[in-house]
């Protein structure tokens, strides 16, 4: 499929997990891609590999979110499509009994701040190609509550669904569809290594998937994928859950 011929797409966080995937798909789409990190490696290499532009841009940083956009309207001429996926889930952020202020404010900027700034400054370039697509990353946390509570992470995610859902309502009539991508647990690195130490706990969690596994990021990024697209026109302001089937489950097949 070349759902995106010629779209110039900046993804933030490209240099890992879905990040990547989506950069792999939308140049399989036939996107322009911008692959934006503030790991110089791992975006370099995705960048690479894509045959799109590294920018390394801080997130939390105005100036350097600012310089992406411009980066990738010089390079490219205009920005289509943004996708605010860069995020973090650090160990200290835990329990709100546990959770320092520190922890809970590093959490906040990297989730939360960073998806404001993105918008904001991403808009007026979509202003100028008469429309665009922006998808930003929550999860099925913002939507369901969990005892193993990371609780910056889960709050900063119900911040990103109630923006997007402000931001698709805001801009629909100037052809600016935002949308929160909602993903269920994605088997990455991070959670592999996390289950290997903790089996118990890793189990704990797979009994609430109907689907019995966790997904893959490509799967993850078929569906950002979708929203980047014409597919979606009609699509926005919408918490789009891709989850395994997680957030409508009672009793999960045995
Ligand atoms: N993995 C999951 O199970 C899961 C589930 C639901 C939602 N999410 C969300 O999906 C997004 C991507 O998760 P992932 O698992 O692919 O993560 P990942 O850790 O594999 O990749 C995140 C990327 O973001 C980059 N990054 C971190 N801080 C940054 C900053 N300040 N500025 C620019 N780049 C920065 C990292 O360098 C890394 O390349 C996150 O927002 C995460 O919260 C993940």
């Amino acid at each position: 499929m070349q759902r995106l011929q010629d779209r110039v797409a900046v993804i933030t966080g490209a240099g890992s997990g879905i990040g990547l995937a989506t950069a792999r798909r939308f140049a399989q789409e036939g996107a322009k891609v911008v692959c934006a990190d503030v790991d110089e490696t791992a975006g370099a290499k995705a960048a690479a590999e894509v045959g799109g532009l590294f920018v390394r841009a801080d997130v939390t940083d105005e100036d350097d979110v600012i310089r992406m956009y411009q980066a990738a309207a010089d390079a490219y001429g205009g920005v289509d499509i943004a996708f605010n996926n860069a995020g973090i889930s650090p160990p200290d952020d835990d329990s709100i009994l546990e959770t320092g202020l520190d922890a809970w404010r590093r959490v906040q900027e990297v989730n939360l701040t960073s998806v404001y700034l993105c918008c904001k400054h991403v808009i007026p370039h979509m202003r100028r190609r008469g429309g665009g697509s922006i998808v930003n990353t929550a999860s099925f946390v913002a939507v369901m509550g969990s005892a193993t509570s990371q609780i910056s992470y889960t709050a900063s995610k119900g911040g990103v669904l109630a923006m997007s859902r402000e931001l698709g309502v805001q801009f629909a009539r100037e052809g600016i569809r935002v949308n929160a991508l909602c993903p269920g647990p994605v088997n990455t690195p991070l959670l592999q290594e996390l289950f290997a130490a903790d089996p118990e706990r890793a189990q704990r969690r797979l009994v609430h998937v109907p689907l019995g596994r966790f997904a893959e990021a490509a799967e993850i990024a078929a569906a950002v994928a979708f929203l980047a697209s014409d597919d979606a026109s009609f699509v926005t302001a919408s918490q789009f859950l891709v989850d395994g089937g997680i957030s409508g489950a009672y009793v999960t097949p045995l």
